[in-house]
């Protein structure tokens, strides 16, 4: 896609003069919907390659890109849900606020699914917690990798979710970089978004959401259309398409495991999660790693959360070694600060 924008906008097939939003006329690729540039609402061109490659590469019936991050999709999915007789959805307490809003925004149900907090963090639910789930809701909503990087039970849930015969959707916010295993969240649900740009090298806001089956194919497109915006950002979509093809990199995954056996990190499941227990000194830590240029991901008052990407350096990874080398590691003080995207926990 960026590629063949380039040419239009270099004026190599022919020139280009912006008498078009936006209003800064031409700044890189920022265009908008044009003749040659496609419509996301009706894509027939470029961004209908893009959507296609995405969809086969995220092994999807159809995908769609989107450029108002995965909370978009999460509406978008739920919308469709509602639009096939879903009233109430289960989902884990400590799901993503925009899981809490769509329930508000659509008037479906919420049913919360406990989760044990232990050692401070809100743990993935058990299988007699979603069965009991499934039993009274009319659909299924998990969050896999979750923020601290553990994984849904997602083939549990599957099962469950065939027994019942009860729809499940996927936030995977976090974990687009999973498309390339078997713990990606396409190879389990009906519907799932992929924050694209949280995991993999997409500008900020770049998303996919996705269905795999034909029969979701037209509620989860009315929802698309329901809750994208109709000024989609070229840079933004360009970015998912160039970031979902972006190869593995594997070395960063080894390096990243290996970096959390050397520095006693907790053994979550996603090596591009890794978190550190600072206990009392959480926040002296990160003040003391900010000050060394470091940025965290989050903390939470007892843990530290470095977040990785295919992107990060293996220099990096051993910047952040010495510095952690460093740096005092207390004991958890109470059940610390859930991060602050939940409302629910
Ligand atoms: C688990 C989870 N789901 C959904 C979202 C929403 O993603 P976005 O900010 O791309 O809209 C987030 C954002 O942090 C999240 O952590």
């Amino acid at each position: 896609m960026r590629l063949y924008i380039r040419e239009m906008l270099d004026g190599q097939r022919t020139p280009h003069i912006s008498f078009h939003t936006p209003g800064h006329k031409r700044s890189g690729e920022d265009i908008t919907e044009l003749g040659y540039s496609d419509s996301l609402l009706t894509p027939t061109g470029v961004l209908l390659a893009a959507e296609r490659d995405v969809a086969e590469i995220l092994r999807a019936r159809r995908s769609f890109l989107l450029t108002d991050g995965s909370t978009c999709g999460i509406f978008s999915m739920l919308y469709a849900l509602k639009l096939r007789g879903v009233r109430s959805l289960a989902f884990p307490v400590s799901s993503h606020r925009s899981v809490y809003n769509a329930c508000r925004a659509l008037g479906l149900e919420p049913v919360l699914i406990p989760q044990e907090v232990r050692e401070g963090i809100p743990r993935q639910p058990t299988e007699e917690a979603l069965s009991a789930a499934a039993e009274r809701a009319d659909a299924l909503l998990l969050t896999s990798p979750d923020y601290y990087g553990f994984l849904a039970p997602m083939s549990v849930a599957k099962e469950i979710c065939r027994i019942h015969a009860k729809p499940l959707v996927i936030d995977g916010a976090h974990g687009s970089h999973l498309h390339f295993t078997d713990m990606y969240a396409g190879n389990f649900a009906d519907m799932w978004v992929d924050g694209v740009h949280k995991s993999l090298p997409a500008l900020t806001q770049g998303a996919v959401v996705s269905c795999k089956a034909e029969a979701w194919e037209g509620p989860l497109t009315e929802g698309v259309k329901t809750f994208r915006t109709t000024s989609p950002s070229y840079p933004i979509m360009a970015s998912v398409e160039e970031a979902v093809k972006f190869p593995r990199n594997e070395d960063i995954e080894r390096a990243a495991e290996a970096f959390k056996r050397a520095f006693g990190a907790v053994r979550n499941d996603d090596w591009t999660k890794i978190l550190i227990l600072f206990g009392e000194h959480a926040d002296g830590a990160q003040r003391a790693l900010e000050e060394s240029g470091v940025y965290p991901e989050f903390n939470d008052g007892n843990y530290l959360l470095f977040y990785l990407s295919p992107c990060t350096k293996e220099s990096e990874l051993e910047l952040l070694g010495e510095i952690l080398k460093g740096l005092s590691r207390g004991t958890r003080i109470g059940a610390g600060r859930i991060p602050i995207y939940s409302e629910g926990v």
